[in-house]
């Protein structure tokens, strides 16, 4: 099949080399001309594992084409995958004006039936709208369909060749059997619907994640008051296999480009929808909270509770490890405000070092874990890379100034730890 995919972010990259690879002939379009000229000089606008090798693997076996063009491209596309970016706007609603114009400007150039499949999230009832706003445009037929996806940062490739379901959202019969076809090699559950249920269905299970991640979070805390350990508590809750462990890990909050923004964004939709989604709303309200609990912490750790002048490492800056991704992150929440409270603030990461320094130029890079820990008041892990768990603590402990390790993931042993003469601090245990 020849394929246009509408946008060269996250989804949209290892949509096009996804599909590629699996032998298609793919567009990839993005209206800002120099990532596309970047792209084709094989210079990527993020980091993700195996991406790297997948577009340019399919880029010089001339499967895949980074164009600018739609006239170059929609016409010779039977599908048109649409997965520009949704952000979210001051009042948590998304920004859809990237959508709009993706699709005005493929109804322009299509040619002959094609199926446009929305994967990016759109909130429920603009699907009216935007097929409205295509049809002024479109001088053949086309068809619409919603198309979610659900790609984590950091294993994004392996999430798409790997799908644990594929929604198919359009009442019509033939664009169903085309995106059957097109994703006919990939494995997963096939849900068939209309495309309100399948944008549902995406806005539910980012939110159903967001909110297991705040109920472990507030778990977390009524262990604090309480004297239990979070860690024994939930394991012995997701040992209940009804319930599952996983995504019930507590720490400093979540973070990244979908779950925040989409929490906010569903709850905006039952505003619309005259239904008060309180418990999306308490979700959020949680997982911001986190990051003040956790500055109490630190803030508690110290003379008067002042951070002025204290010399804080940081270990970990993405939201997630695997990623260079800092968007929401919690670390970069935390360092602002560490910085506000007069702290001078060192930190490392093995992929975000960059993206960070940009956001908060202040922040001082260390060149490693080893320097970011050197003669610190106290350390804090705030994203869980595997090299910052597996560190020398013996070592670290002799270059500190004062031994305090805060674990904001709860990924570091505790009793060992304290047993080599830490003090260490993490969350709910
Ligand atoms: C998420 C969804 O998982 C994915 O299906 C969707 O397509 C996009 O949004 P992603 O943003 O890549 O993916 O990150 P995810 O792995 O879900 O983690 C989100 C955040 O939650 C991270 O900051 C992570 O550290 C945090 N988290 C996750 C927790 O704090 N506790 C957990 O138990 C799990």
């Amino acid at each position: 099949m020849t394929i246009t995919v509408v946008g060269a972010g996250y989804v949209g990259l290892v949509t096009a080399a996804v599909f590629s690879d699996l032998g298609n002939k793919v567009f990839c379009l993005d209206f800002d001309a120099k990532r596309i000229e970047n792209l084709k000089r094989g210079k990527l606008p993020f980091f993700e594992p195996q991406l790297d090798d997948y577009l340019s693997k399919n880029f010089s076996q001339k499967r895949l084409f980074f164009t600018t063009s739609y006239s170059e491209s929609v016409p010779k596309s039977q599908i048109i995958l649409v997965c520009v970016g949704t952000p979210p706007k001051e009042n948590g609603e998304a920004n859809l004006t990237y959508l709009f114009n993706a699709v005005e400007e493929t109804a322009k150039h299509l040619s002959g039936y094609t199926l446009i499949a929305i994967k990016s999230t759109i909130p429920i009832g603009f699907e009216d709208e935007i097929e409205s706003a295509a049809k002024k445009f479109a001088k053949t037929r086309f068809e619409f369909a919603s198309c979610p996806e659900f790609l984590r940062e950091g294993t994004a490739i392996e999430d798409t060749l790997h799908p644990d379901r594929i929604v198919i959202g359009t009442s019509s019969k033939k664009a169903q059997k085309v995106l059957l076809e097109l994703h006919a090699p990939l494995g997963g559950e096939r849900i068939i619907c209309d495309t309100r249920s399948a944008q549902l269905i995406k806005y539910a299970s980012n939110a159903l994640l967001a909110t297991k991640i705040s109920f472990a979070n507030a778990i977390a805390n009524i262990c604090e008051k309480t004297g239990a350990d979070v860690e024994k508590v939930l394991s012995g809750v997701g040992a209940d296999k009804r319930l599952g462990r996983s995504f019930l890990y507590p720490g400093v909050g979540y973070g990244g480009s979908c779950l925040p923004k989409d929490v906010l964004a569903f709850a905006a939709v039952g505003d619309h929808f005259n239904y008060n989604f309180d418990l999306l709303k308490t979700v959020h309200r949680i997982n911001e909270s986190q990051i003040d609990f956790f500055l109490n912490k630190i803030k508690s750790a110290f003379k008067n509770k002042s951070l002025v002048s204290k010399k804080i490492g940081i270990l970990g800056l993405s939201f997630k490890p695997n990623t260079d991704d800092i968007r929401e992150a919690p670390a970069i929440k935390i360092i602002k405000r560490l910085i506000q409270e007069g702290a001078e603030v060192t930190a490392f990461d093995p992929k975000a070092n960059e993206n960070a320094k940009q956001e908060i130029p202040e922040v001082i890079i260390a060149k490693d874990e080893y320097e970011t820990a050197k003669q610190k008041d106290c350390l804090l892990l705030l994203t869980e890379w595997p090299q910052f768990i597996q560190m020398d603590y013996e070592k670290v402990k002799t270059i500190m100034a004062s031994p305090i390790l805060f674990d904001g993931r709860n990924a570091l042993h505790k009793e060992k730890l304290e047993s080599m003469g830490f003090k260490y601090i993490g969350v709910g245990r």
